[in-house]
């Protein structure tokens, strides 16, 4: 992990505003994730393997989030490794009490069970699953402290219903539905909701390379009818997430909530 851009320090639980730490912060969803809930009030912590000192999408949310809470960071770490991901979560308590985690970071391949190789099967699981699990190892205790909070880890579609070529993701969403379920259980009575997002295509560059894989123009990312009949922006999925870690939310937990504009209705 690189060192956290000044303003950014690790340490005992801080007062002061509650912090959200968003993982994929510099992709499609988290960026606009991260955007929403500093428009709620939360100061951000970013995690993404692309850090602040990206010139490019990462470094201009950097200074966005700054713009709307001063004392946001945008940390380089990858969620697959254990001690960045303990340095990240220190230096994100240490800004302020973390209260809100938002598990965006995500890779995806497309592959039958056949045609996965064995590397290839690691590393979906490495980043998709373990890296929820090893955020939220880390994230919990300090949420404890916090007295409470709310993660939200994306799931997908694809946990659900399917289309060819995609054993080792669509597992991995899977996986991530059942440790949230989980994990809901078990820090209830900590006062943490853990809710598995259930999201269906949306604008990104992840959605994009599905498309390309299947063959389909960007734009199109699964084949067949969606009720709604368009993928959705970004900001769209970070809006259910800003209601989701908010006090509105208070009764939502465990349970899978859908943002798929309807595309789990259709056969
Ligand atoms: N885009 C969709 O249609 C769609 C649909 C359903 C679910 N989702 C889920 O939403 C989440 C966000 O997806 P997205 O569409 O924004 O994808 P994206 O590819 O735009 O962004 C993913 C981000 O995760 C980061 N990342 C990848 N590996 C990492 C690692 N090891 N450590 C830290 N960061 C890492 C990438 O650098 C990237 O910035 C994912 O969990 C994805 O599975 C997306």
């Amino acid at each position: 992990m690189t060192p956290p851009e000044a303003g950014a320090r690790s340490g005992p639980p801080a007062s002061g505003p509650p912090v959200a730490l968003v993982t994929g912060a510099a992709g499609g969803i988290g960026r606009a994730v991260a955007l929403a809930l500093a428009a709620q009030g939360l100061t951000i912590a970013g995690v993404d393997t692309v850090g602040a000192a990206d010139p490019g999408g990462a470094g201009d949310l950097a200074a966005r989030l700054r713009d709307q809470a001063p004392a946001s960071t945008v940390l380089a770490a990858d969620v697959s490794v254990a001690a960045e991901v303990e340095q990240a979560v220190a230096v994100a308590a240490g800004i302020g009490p973390l209260t809100t985690v938002v598990n965006c970071a995500a890779i995806l391949t497309c592959h039958d069970v056949a045609t996965t190789d064995e590397a290839e099967w690691d590393r979906v699981f490495a980043v998709n699953v373990k890296g929820t699990y090893l955020v939220c190892r880390a994230a919990v205790p300090r949420l404890r402290a916090a007295g409470g909070g709310c993660i939200v880890n994306l799931s997908s579609v694809h946990a659900l219903a399917t289309v060819p070529q995609l054993a080792a993701y669509a597992a991995s969403k899977g996986a991530v539905l059942a440790l949230s379920r989980q994990m809901a259980i078990d820090y209830a009575a900590d006062g943490i909701r853990v809710v598995p997002l259930i999201v269906g295509s949306v604008d990104t560059e992840m959605s994009r390379q599905h498309a390309a894989a299947q063959g389909l123009p960007p734009g199109h990312a699964e084949p067949g009818d969606r009720s709604l009949g368009r993928m959705a922006d970004p900001a769209e999925v970070a809006d259910v997430i800003g209601f989701l870690v908010s006090d509105q939310a208070r009764f939502v937990t465990g349970s899978p909530v859908v943002a798929d504009g309807g595309m789990l209705t259709h056969l």
